[in-house]
């Protein structure tokens, strides 16, 4: 028998499992009957902002073929993200620095791979956003995991890096993160980028949720190290996961290897999604207006949980996640979101995707759904229901 590859038994991202179980659910509903509230899924459920649509309609009558772009991205997309850095953040980032992607999740092994070597250690906080540890298991390097909790705000500090028994190459981090939505504030971002510069430990920061935080400021690990690698995504705030964009802030010298691997992986990233994405740069208002919704459902969700008995939540900083710690007196959360299933046609998240060693006691509510539908989900959770 021929044997599997090298990344032949990565794991599965479970969330995606949830997905297809939460699909079969609502399609064995009879007709009439309330519906599966789909609280498992991290994407916007409105599509394209206007201003992309009308770019994207004038480049398809343009007659222009839309192949392949430079393997960087078009310079005018690359520009105005050097651009959007600098409104959102006054930090001036060269364009040449910049790199467009398949989605944020493209740049994970390109990001990877040009700062690692086989075997080589990179940190990251736990609970986590799976394919993190997955993408590092399936090139050959060591996640070592940071366990976090309420008291750090499930995010990882210097404290812990130095307790390892040996410095690794690599940090990842995720501000707000995925599962939890909490963030750090920008002087821990700040200590923690100055220490991984000053300790030839590579900082790899995901950012993909700027843009979706109510209230604590954001901060880019770019204007804080010239070492870190920073990892940004169209999906998330400009509501396109579809269109599968994304991009990186690289240091100088890791332009031209990343650019390398991205020749051979996937020579560029599709034209018409770069022409949404620069449209989409140009749609604040649009965009601040659907982050004021999640705001909103944000509110009701936290009501509701409570009201149900999650106690322990992580601070809802930014995203649209809640990661609640189950009721003392709940089933185990694979248990609990199958009954959840059943019981109340609500889908959600077992922990378990986000902390192997933890995650049995926590399900992820994600709130990128309108502030009615979240309402009824609160309400069928509610005690009694
Ligand atoms: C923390 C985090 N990083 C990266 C991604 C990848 O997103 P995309 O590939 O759609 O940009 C996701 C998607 O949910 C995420 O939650």
């Amino acid at each position: 028998m021929l044997k599997t590859g090298i990344g032949g038994d990565v794991p599965a991202f479970r969330v995606m499992d949830v997905i297809t179980r939460a699909n079969e659910r609502a399609a064995s509903l009879p007709p009439g009957a309330p519906g599966v509230i789909r609280l498992e899924s991290g994407q916007p459920s409105i599509g394209l902002p206007e201003g992309a649509k009308a770019a994207v309609q004038a480049a398809l009558m343009s007659g222009d073929p839309l192949g392949y772009t430079e393997t960087l991205g078009r310079p005018s997309l690359r520009a105005a993200i050097a651009a959007h850095i600098r409104a959102w953040y006054g930090a001036d980032v060269a364009p040449s620095r910049i790199m467009v992607t398949v989605g944020g999740s493209g740049a994970f092994p390109l990001a990877f791979l040009a700062a690692f070597t086989t075997g080589d250690e990179v940190a990251l906080a736990s609970p986590y956003y799976p394919p993190y540890l997955n993408i590092l298991v399936a090139l050959g390097l060591k996640p070592v995991i940071l366990p976090c909790g309420l008291e750090t705000g499930f995010q990882p500090t210097i404290e812990m890096l130095e307790a390892l028994p040996r410095k690794p190459e690599g940090l990842i981090i995720a501000n707000p993160a995925n599962p939890t939505g909490s963030m750090m504030s920008r002087a821990e971002v700040e200590r923690l980028a100055l220490w991984c510069h000053a300790n030839g430990v590579r900082l790899i920061s995901d950012e993909i949720y700027h843009g979706l935080t109510y209230g604590k400021p954001i901060c880019t690990a770019s204007a804080l190290s010239p070492s870190a690698i920073v990892i940004n995504s169209f999906s998330k705030y400009f509501a396109m996961t579809g269109w599968r964009i994304g991009w990186m802030v690289l240091p100088e010298a890791l332009v031209r290897p990343a650019e390398r691997l991205a020749q051979n992986f996937f020579i560029s990233a599709p034209y018409i999604s770069q022409v949404a994405a620069e449209a989409a740069l140009s749609c604040h208002a649009e965009l601040e207006a659907r982050r004021q919704t999640y705001e909103s459902a944000r509110a009701v969700m936290l009501d509701g949980l409570h009201a149900a008995g999650f106690s322990r939540i992580s601070p809802p900083d930014g995203a649209f996640y809640a990661y609640a710690e189950l009721p003392a007196a709940a089933p185990d959360a694979m248990a609990y979101c199958a009954w959840l299933l059943a019981e109340k046609n609500i889908a959600a998240t077992p922990g378990l995707d986000f902390d192997a060693a933890r995650g049995q006691r926590f399900v992820r509510f994600s709130y990128c759904l309108a502030p009615d539908m979240i309402a009824e989900a609160m309400a069928r959770l509610a005690p009694g229901a």
